[in-house]
C-alpha cells in the first residue's frame, strides 16, 4: 500500500513531534551516558514533574464512585464544568462568560486548537491559494504542523528583540502582501502570550492593538492561554483578552489545566468566547468526541473554584521562580550575558542565545545532550526566527538543575 495514496501530502510532510524525537533520541543514548556520569536530565518538555493539587486527586477518587460517572458525558462539558469555567473567568479576570453559550471543554489546548483550526480552513492543495492562520515565531511547535495537515498556510508574525515580541501586524501584513498572498485569505490570528517558548508577555496596549486589526480586516482572534496561571510578579500577571471592550465580537480563548494544576495527562481546558465561533467548534467537535471523562471533569471543576485550587497555584509559581533563578545564575556564571529587564517572569520557559562559537542550534543542543546528558530544545523547532536559540523548561528539581550547571561548567558549555 502506497502511503502517498493514502494519507494527503501534508500529512505525509509531517515529521515525528519534535518532543517525541528529542525522547527516543535520549532514549537510545541513556544507557552510554548513564555509564559516563551523565544520565540525561530533561529540560526539553514543558510538561511539570510536580504532583497535582492533593484535594484535586482526593476529589477524582471521591467521584469515580459516583452514580452515572462512567458514562458518556458531551462535548461541550459537563454544566458544572462550564459554570466552573465561568466562575473562575470571573474571579481570575473578572470577565462574564455565559457557560451555556459561550464556554466549550476541550481535551487540551492542543486538541481545541488542532480543531478549531481544521473547521475554519477549506482545504487547498496550491500554495498561494490557501487559507492562511498568522501564527507566533518562535511560537508552540504544533500551530504551524495543525495549520499545515488541515491543508492551510501558516504565515509567521516574527517575535524578536527588535519588536519587543509584540510586532505590528501591519507590518506582518504588509510583507504577506509583498510575499504574494492575498491578504483576504487570512482566516485568524493566532496569540499566544505568555509565550512558549520566549517566556514573554504583552502589554495591554499591544492586545488592544491586535483587536483593533483583527476587527479591521474581519479575522478570528485565537488567544492561546495555555499559559495564564504562570506568573511571578504581581505587576506581569497575565490577562484575558476579554478584559478588552467587544473583544467577544472577534475572538476566541483558550485555557489548559495541564499547566496550572500540573495534569498534563488528564487532556482537560476550555475554548470561550465568541458564542457563535464556540457553538460551530462545538457542532464539529461533536463528531468527533464525547467530551472528557465526567469524574475529571468535576474534579477540575472543584479545583478551579477552591482556595486549594488557588493555594496550590501561589505555591507552584514560587517554587518556578525558585528554578528559574537557579539556572539564570548558572548561566550568568557560565559567561551569558542575561540582564535583570530579561528575565521573564511567566512560564516555566527561558530563551537563551546559543554559545558564540556555534553556528547552529542543533549542533549546540546536540553536543549538550551528547556529551552532558542535558536535554533541551533547539530554537528552530519553535519557527524559523528561532535559530541561534536554545529553550529550556526548568521543571525538574532544584537539585537537577544545579547539576546541569555543574555539569555545563565541568565540560567546558560556556557562552
Ligand atoms: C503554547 C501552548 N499551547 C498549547 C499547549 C498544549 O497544552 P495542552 O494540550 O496540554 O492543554 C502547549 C503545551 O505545551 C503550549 O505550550
Amino acid at each position: 500500500m502506497k502511503m502517498e495514496k493514502i494519507f494527503n501530502k501534508d500529512v505525509m510532510a509531517i515529521d515525528t513531534y519534535i518532543m517525541v524525537k528529542l525522547k527516543e533520541k535520549t532514549a537510545n543514548l541513556k544507557d552510554g551516558l548513564t555509564k559516563k556520569n551523565r544520565a540525561p536530565i530533561a529540560l526539553s518538555m514543558g510538561a511539570p514533574t510536580s504532583n497535582p493539587p492533593q484535594a484535586l486527586i482526593d476529589k477524582l477518587k471521591e467521584f469515580l464512585t459516583e452514580d452515572n460517572i462512567h458514562t458518556y458525558s458531551v462535548t461541550r462539558g459537563e454544566s458544572y464544568f462550564r459554570e466552573a469555567v465561568s466562575s473562575r473567568m470571573k474571579t481570575r479576570f473578572g470577565v462574564d462568560m455565559d457557560p451555556d453559550t459561550e464556554v466549550c471543554s476541550i481535551l487540551g489546548a492542543k486538541d481545541g486548537l488542532a480543531n478549531l483550526i481544521r473547521f475554519i480552513i477549506d482545504p487547498k492543495t496550491e500554495d498561494k491559494e490557501k487559507d492562511i492562520i498568522l501564527i507566533p515565531d518562535p511560537g508552540y511547535a504544533s500551530y504551524s504542523q495543525m495549520i499545515r495537515c488541515s491543508g492551510g498556510k501558516d504565515y509567521s508574525i516574527p517575535l524578536t528583540e527588535e519588536n519587543n515580541y509584540q510586532p505590528d501586524l501591519n507590518n506582518v501584513l504588509e510583507q504577506l502582501i509583498e510575499d504574494g498572498y492575498d491578504k483576504n485569505k487570512i482566516k485568524a490570528v493566532i496569540i499566544n502570550y505568555p509565550n512558549n517558548p520566549l517566556g514573554v508577555g504583552a502589554s495591554r496596549q499591544y492586545i488592544q492593538s491586535v483587536l483593533d486589526f483583527c476587527k479591521e480586516h474581519d479575522i478570528l482572534l485565537i488567544s492561546d492561554a495555555a499559559y495564564s496561571d504562570l506568573y511571578y510578579e504581581e505587576s506581569e500577571k497575565p490577562f484575558s483578552i476579554f478584559e478588552f471592550k467587544g473583544a467577544k465580537d472577534i475572538a476566541v480563548e483558550l485555557f489548559t489545566l495541564s499547566k496550572p494544576y500540573a495534569v498534563t495527562g488528564w487532556r482537560l481546558g476550555w475554548i470561550c468566547g465568541n458564542s457563535e465561533v464556540v457553538s460551530r467548534f462545538a457542532k464539529g467537535k461533536s463528531t468527533i468526541d464525547n467530551g472528557i471523562f465526567k469524574a475529571l471533569q468535576k474534579a477540575c471543576a472543584y479545583i478551579m473554584t477552591s482556595p486549594q485550587g488557588d493555594d496550590y497555584i501561589k505555591t507552584s509559581n514560587i517554587a518556578y521562580k525558585r528554578k528559574r533563578d537557579i539556572i539564570v545564575k548558572g548561566l550568568q556564571e557560565l559567561g551569558w550575558d542575561i540582564k535583570p529587564e530579561n528575565i521573564p517572569n511567566t512560564t516555566f520557559y527561558l530563551w537563551v542565545p546559543i554559545p558564540r562559537k556555534y553556528n547552529s542550534c542543533v549542533d549546540f543542543c546536540n553536543d549538550m545532550l551528547e556529551k552532558s546528558g542535558i536535554v533541551i530544545v533547539p530554537g528552530s523547532a519553535f519557527g524559523k526566527y528561532g535559530e541561534g536559540f536554545f529553550r529550556i523548561s526548568y521543571v525538574c528539581s532544584d537539585e537537577k538543575l544545579q547539576e546541569v550547571i555543574d555539569r555545563m561548567k565541568a565540560d567546558g558549555f560556556r557562552y
